[in-house]
């Protein structure tokens, strides 16, 4: 063995133990996202016969015009996309009322929900969210090395909202400590929401100085007379931001577009930890094509918001509780033998998201599918409860 070798083979023995000591104090304590079941694998074994309800996808694709647009990207993809993607700007500003300065793009929401904590909190610092709050919330808490009061969630009892955010306990667990408070509205995995009087009442409550987060990824699906975002608020709060995502009801998951809408000035400061070109130059195009077809899109969330209702009834005629949910997916209770009934439909091609990471064990997260989709789900589970 020569001299030069030698090191080389002592490196190549650190494992991960050793290079996480090294990392900063959050990343030590950070462990990665959980995506789920590994679906290249399920898309090799069953082919067609795969039923993919596990990640919230919206199973009706974007606009057709989302191709066109990236066909015409096709040939320029030896230049860098516009590092600002202006004219997506511009069109997300004209359909929210808001200026350009107040919008910031990221490579999905799940890059600026991480990004806000880590530009706005860090060690010694605090971050509040709801149990059953989205998981990026606690991973972007850990990764900024800053502490996370998890708030618990409205009891499985409450009579609207079972596992709801409990905007009073938020408010309430805010500290002097506390520099980001995240909530989403609807939030995934519960599906619940919250209305603008509740709204309003839980801004008035958060210090001026305390950031607000609403996640609003599922925002264009609700169509519940209670439901309100938070957009019309930016105005009045400039403590305030909301995120949105191209991945849900605009179909596009697979491209990876979120944005992010807050004060010019809070817009800035993100823009510092943006990484260049974050958003390609295909995707650019394709999200300001499926803003340009609201046909579309109405389409899209009519198909969801029907077959939620059926899904939902269908589970329920099976003595399964589903909760309440203004999104594409349903939080749905199997009980003692979750794990058990997940493994059937997982042995009949049927993949749903278990819940455990969650603190919810005895539920699983189902996405509507189409209407074949979702008899397919309900024509296995049969079998399995049988
Ligand atoms: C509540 C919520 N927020 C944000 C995201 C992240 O979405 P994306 O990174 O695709 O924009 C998701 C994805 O499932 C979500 O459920």
């Amino acid at each position: 063995m020569s001299a030069v070798e030698k090191p080389m083979q002592d490196e190549s023995r650190h494992d991960e133990s050793w290079f996480a000591a090294r990392a900063s104090r959050g990343v030590q304590g950070l462990r990665a996202y959980d995506p789920g079941h590994d679906l290249v694998a399920f898309r090799r074994k069953f082919g067609e016969g795969l039923v993919e309800l596990g990640s919230n996808e919206n199973p009706y694709g974007p606009s057709p015009a989302a191709r066109m647009a990236m066909l015409d990207q096709l040939h320029s993809l030896h230049r860098y996309p516009d590092p600002l993607g202006l004219d997506l700007k511009r069109a997300l500003a004209a359909k929210h009322g808001v200026d350009v300065a107040q919008i910031l793009l990221g490579n999905g929401s799940h890059e600026l929900l991480m990004q806000l904590g880590q530009v706005f909190a860090g060690e010694g610092d605090e971050v509040v969210f709801s149990r059953y709050g989205f998981a990026v919330f606690a991973l972007a808490t850990q990764c900024a090395g800053a502490r996370a009061r998890v708030v618990d969630a409205l009891p499985r009892t409450h009579a609207t909202m079972p596992l709801g955010h409990d905007l009073d306990a938020i408010a309430a667990a805010i500290t002097a400590a506390t520099k980001l408070v995240y909530v989403a509205n609807p939030n995934n995995p519960t599906g619940t929401w919250f209305g603008r009087e509740a709204l309003v009442a839980f801004l008035a409550r958060i210090p001026a100085d305390v950031i607000v987060v609403f996640d609003e990824a599922y925002a264009e699906m609700a169509d519940a007379p209670d439901y309100a975002s938070a957009l019309p608020l930016l105005a009045r709060h400039s403590n305030l931001v909301v995120t949105r995502t191209f991945s849900k009801a605009y179909g596009l998951a697979g491209l990876r577009v979120g944005y992010l809408l807050g004060a010019p000035g809070l817009v800035a400061v993100m823009e510092r930890v943006r990484e260049s070109f974050n958003v390609n130059g295909p995707a650019l195009a394709a999200c300001e094509a499926v803003l340009d077809d609201a046909v579309h899109l109405k389409w899209s969330l009519e198909r969801n918001a029907a077959e939620r209702a059926w899904l939902g009834e269908a589970l329920q005629q099976r003595r399964l509780r589903a909760f309440p949910s203004q999104t594409n997916f349903l939080l749905v209770e199997f009980g003692p033998d979750t794990s058990l009934v997940e493994a059937a439909l997982i042995a009949q091609g049927v993949i749903l998201r278990p819940m455990g990471g969650y603190g919810l064990a005895d539920c699983l997260r189902i996405t509507v599918g189409t209407r074949d989709e979702n008899q397919r789900l309900l024509d296995a589970l049969d079998r399995v409860l049988a």
